[in-house]
């Protein structure tokens, strides 16, 4: 099976008990919020796999930004769709496919990468695309296994991590803020990391 449609059919089933059980794992979203809110980013936004709507509903209250969400999943678009007010535009795409005219002054994601690590290089180069030249990129993701049995864990669940995301982060935009944390004293850590897209 493609990673695509595995990633489709994991959230068929996981969507339906995602926004109670992802705050006890997912942490750090309520941080990148504030770092929206507090970098004062105005026009478009995109949050690509955006989920269940979790962030952009924060983000509703803590911006003026007009909000776009993408993501594959169309179960967890539907529970985005009832929580989230009707100006926040939503689409089912895959990243790869999604073809916007628009450009964005700002690109979140949120525990993305890490659900198709093969795929990180060509997912930063089309974020590179989506953005406007010193839009801004925000990313929320697990950074390193704490021990080989969570490592195991994560990737019984699609999930694969490591310190290439960062660096590819690092080298393609200019890094403005990051934090690494670590969760539940060191079983695994986290990052949050906010870049410009400058020219080259
Ligand atoms: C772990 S969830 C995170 C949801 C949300 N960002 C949050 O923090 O609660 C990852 C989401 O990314 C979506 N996703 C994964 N790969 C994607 C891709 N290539 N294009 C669009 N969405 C994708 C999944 O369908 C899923 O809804």
């Amino acid at each position: 099976m493609e990673k695509k449609d595995s990633i489709i059919k994991y959230y068929q089933k996981q969507s339906r008990f995602y926004d109670i059980t992802r705050p006890i794992f997912l942490f750090g979203r309520s941080e990148i919020v504030r770092w929206i809110s507090e970098s004062n980013v105005k026009g478009e936004l995109l949050e690509i796999g955006c989920g269940t709507g979790h962030i952009l509903k924060s983000l509703s209250r803590n911006t003026d930004c007009e909000m776009t969400g993408i993501d594959l999943s169309p179960d967890m678009l539907e529970i985005a769709k009832r929580k989230l007010p009707p100006e926040i535009n939503l689409h089912q795409t895959d990243l790869a496919d999604f073809n916007s005219k628009e450009k964005y002054d700002a690109v979140l994601l949120s525990y993305v990468f890490t659900l198709d690590f093969l795929q990180i290089e060509a997912h930063i180069k089309k974020v590179k695309q989506l953005l406007k030249p010193n839009g801004k990129i925000y990313v929320l993701d697990f950074h390193r296994y704490g021990s080989d049995l969570y490592k195991r864990y994560m990737n019984w669940h699609g999930i694969e991590m490591g310190e290439e995301l960062l660096s590819s982060l690092e080298s393609e935009f200019k890094t403005e803020q990051l934090s690494i944390k670590k969760a539940y004293f060191g079983v695994w850590e986290y990052f949050i990391y906010q870049g410009t897209n400058v020219r080259d």
